[in-house]
C-alpha cells in the first residue's frame, strides 16, 4: 500500500485508539525542539536545545543563522527524545511539526526532517500551528484545564485575546494592530542596552525599579480590545535617546518597570474585559511573554478580584518547546484535522483561527 493510504488510514483508526504518543518536531526560531507525548498531556520527553547564546552577540535572530544552527542539531534531539522517553520508534503514533508561523527557512528544517521521519516509518504527519501550540501548553500543567475559555496570547510574533470554545475552535477577539507586545518588550531592552531576548532581561531589572515614568499606551484603542504598542515602544525610546543626548541621569529599571508596569496593565484590563464580554470564567496566558513575572501577578489579582480562574503554563512551556506542539497534536488527531501530505511546506504566517487541514 502506498504511503497515502496508509497514513489515511492510521490517521482515521487513531481518533479512538486508547492511547496516542505523538513525536513533535518545533523549529520555528532559535530553539530546536523535539518531544514524545502521550494523550497530550503527559510529556514523556521534551529536549530544547536553545540557540539563544548563538543569537544574543548579533542582538537578535539571524534567520540563516538559526537554520543552520537546527540542521546540526536536529539529528541528535531526535535521538535524546527517544532515550529519554525510553520508547522505540515503533511506539510512535503520529509525527507532528510545527509548519508556521515562523521564520521559513528555519521551519523548513523541522518540516522536512519530520516528513522524512513520517514517510520512513509510515505514520500520518500532522501540521501543527505554533500558536495553537502554545495555547496546548497550558494542558500539559493543567490537567483538567478544558475550553471553553479566553486566551490571551503574547509572544515574539503574536499579541492576541481568542475565544477557545473547543480545542479546535476559535475566534479571535482581539489583535494588535502594530507590534506584538515580544517585539515591544525587546525593543525597549535593547535600547536600554539589554542582552537579546530582552523581555526576561527586563522583567528582572524591572524588579529593582520604580514605575516613576508615566509612560503611555496608545487611547485610540480604549474601546476596543485590539492593542497598539507601537506608540509606548517608541515613546520609550526617544526618551532614552534624550536622556542620553542631554547627560541627563536616569535609572534604566525605573524604565523597564514603567513600561512593564503600562503594557501589563493594559493587556490585562483588555484580558479580563473579554472574558466578562464573552461570559467565560477561565483566562488562558500563551506564549513567551506570559514567563512575564508581572503579567502573571496582575492577571492573578484581577482573576481573583472577578471570579476568574487564571491559567498560565509552568515556564519551560511558556516559551518556544515541542512539547505543546505534541499536546496539540493529540486533540487535532481526535477532531480529524492536521493530517498533512508529504507536499506540506513551511508558512512564515498561519491564520490565528481554526486548522487549515481538515478533509
Ligand atoms: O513564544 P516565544 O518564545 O516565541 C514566539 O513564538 O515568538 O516568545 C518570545 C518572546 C520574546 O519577545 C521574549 O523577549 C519574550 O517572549 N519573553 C518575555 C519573557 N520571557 C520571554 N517577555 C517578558 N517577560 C518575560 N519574562
Ligand atoms: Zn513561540
Amino acid at each position: 500500500m502506498s504511503y497515502y493510504v496508509d497514513s489515511v488510514e492510521k490517521f482515521r483508526a487513531l481518533k479512538t485508539k486508547e492511547d496516542i504518543i505523538v513525536l513533535s518536531v518545533e523549529s520555528s526560531c532559535d530553539e530546536t525542539s523535539i518531544a514524545i507525548v502521550k494523550n497530550g498531556r503527559e510529556v514523556l520527553a521534551n529536549i530544547v536545545s536553545s540557540q539563544i547564546e548563538i543569537h544574543r552577540r548579533f542582538g537578535g535572530v539571524v534567520p540563516e543563522v538559526a537554520s543552520r544552527n537546527h540542521i546540526t542539531a536536529i539529528s541528535n534531539i531526535f535521538n535524546e527524545a527517544l532515550m529519554e522517553a525510553k520508547i522505540k520508534k515503533e511506539d510512535i503514533d503520529a509525527v507532528a511539526v510545527t509548519y508556521g508561523a515562523g521564520l521559513v527557512g528555519a521551519l523548513l528544517v523541522g518540516v522536512n526532517f519530520a516528513k522524512g521521519l513520517a514517510y520512513s516509518l509510515n505514520l500520518p504527519l500532522i501540521a501543527v500551528s505554533h500558536v495553537h501550540g502554545h495555547i496546548a501548553a497550558n494542558y500539559i500543567s493543567h490537567k483538567q484545564l478544558k475550553p471553553p475559555f479566553v486566551c490571551l496570547m503574547v509572544s515574539g510574533g503574536h499579541t492576541a485575546l481568542l475565544r477557545v470554545e473547543d480545542y479546535n475552535k476559535m475566534t479571535m477577539l482581539g489583535t494588535t494592530v502594530d507590534d506584538a507586545i515580544g517585539e515591544a518588550f525587546d525593543k525597549v531592552a535593547r535600547v536600554l542596552g539589554l542582552s537579546y531576548p530582552g523581555g526576561p532581561e527586563i522583567d528582572k531589572l524591572a524588579a529593582s525599579g520604580e514605575a516613576k515614568y508615566k509612560f503611555v499606551v496608545s487611547k485610540s484603542l480604549k474601546g476596543s480590545l485590539d492593542f497598539s504598542f507601537s506608540g509606548i515602544k517608541t515613546e520609550v525610546v526617544n526618551f532614552v535617546h534624550n536622556a542620553t543626548q542631554r547627560k541627563e541621569h536616569f535609572n534604566p529599571a525605573d524604565v523597564a518597570c514603567s513600561f512593564q508596569e503600562a503594557v501589563t496593565e493594559e493587556l490585562v484590563v483588555k484580558a479580563i474585559r473579554a472574558c466578562k464580554q464573552e461570559g467565560i470564567d477561565k483566562l488562558v496566558i500563551a506564549g513567551g511573554v506570559g514567563a512575564n513575572s508581572k503579567l502573571k501577578e496582575k492577571a492573578l489579582a484581577s482573576g481573583e478580584q472577578e471570579g476568574i480562574k487564571v491559567y498560565s503554563p509552568v515556564l519551560k512551556y511558556c516559551t518556544d518547546n515541542s512539547a505543546m506542539i505534541g499536546a496539540m497534536a493529540y486533540y487535532m488527531i481526535r477532531d480529524g484535522l492536521g493530517l498533512a501530505k508529504l507536499d506540506l511546506t513551511a508558512k512564515p504566517n498561519v491564520p490565528l483561527g481554526d486548522s487549515e487541514f481538515h478533509d
